[in-house]
């Protein structure tokens, strides 16, 4: 597959099968990953792969309890009790990741501080983007062999020490972006309609030479 496609065919993925994933396969995203630039050369970043079966499923329970919390939150319902609601929420998670339960691996993506004094300006944001870049790496690497993966921050914001407890992660590593790695039951073709009229064209997203000079 050529980068353009796997970038074009990359989606968010929430539906899986529990085929297995060979290490070779896992390994050469890890590599992959971690060739994506770093601020200052800084490597202030690290990978953790999860295939323990006990542990993923502590995982995978701690992303479907922060997605409920997520959906409640952003999804407000005014005719429902509070909890009509939250049980709403759970359900809706439950359906949209319940099979993260049976993926045979979780990669996370770890903040680890590293080079940069505390009085530089900056550093986090410049190590936030550089896992950033490798965790895209990650995910098109996995694209290219059939894998799907999505980024997923949100539903584990409430429960970052939980997680950090669930993998003996230290405190001052921050597990900030974690993605199932298995075989889809299909990729996504299209957007859901929410996100389809929220979105922008490249055309519209592109300035040329002064602020507003769009190209739509
Ligand atoms: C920084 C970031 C955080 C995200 N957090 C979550 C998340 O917590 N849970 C989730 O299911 N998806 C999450 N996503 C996935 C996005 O919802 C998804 O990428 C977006 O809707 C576009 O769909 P696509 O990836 O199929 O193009 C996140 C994506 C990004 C880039």
């Amino acid at each position: 597959m050529e980068l353009a496609e796997a970038i074009r065919k990359r989606r968010a993925v929430r539906k899986y099968t529990d085929r297995p994933v060979d290490d070779e396969t896992l390994d050469r995203m890890l590599k992959l990953g971690l060739r994506a630039p770093s601020g200052g050369g800084q490597q202030a970043w690290g990978f953790m792969v999860v295939r323990d079966p006990a542990t993923r499923l502590a995982v995978a329970e701690l992303i479907i309890a922060g997605g409920a919390e997520y959906f409640a939150l952003m999804r407000p319902q005014k005719d429902a009790s509070d909890e009509e609601h939250a049980a709403w929420a759970r359900d809706y998670a439950e359906n949209v990741m319940a099979t993260y339960r049976h993926v045979p691996a979780f990669v996370v993506g770890l903040l680890v501080p590293r080079g940069y004094p505390e009085s530089f300006p900056g550093g986090y944001e410049d190590d936030l983007i550089s896992l950033s870049f490798a965790f895209q790496n990650l995910m098109l690497v996995a694209r290219e062999a059939g894998l799907g993966t999505v980024s997923i921050t949100a539903f584990i914001r409430w429960e970052k020490d939980r997680l950090r407890e669930i993998l003996g992660i230290p405190a001052d590593v921050d597990p900030a972006i974690i993605t199932p790695v298995g075989y889809p039951e299909e990729f996504p073709k299209g957007l859901a309609p929410a996100l389809q009229r929220n979105f922008r064209t490249w055309k519209a997203l592109v300035h040329d030479d002064s602020y507003g000079n769009t190209r739509e």
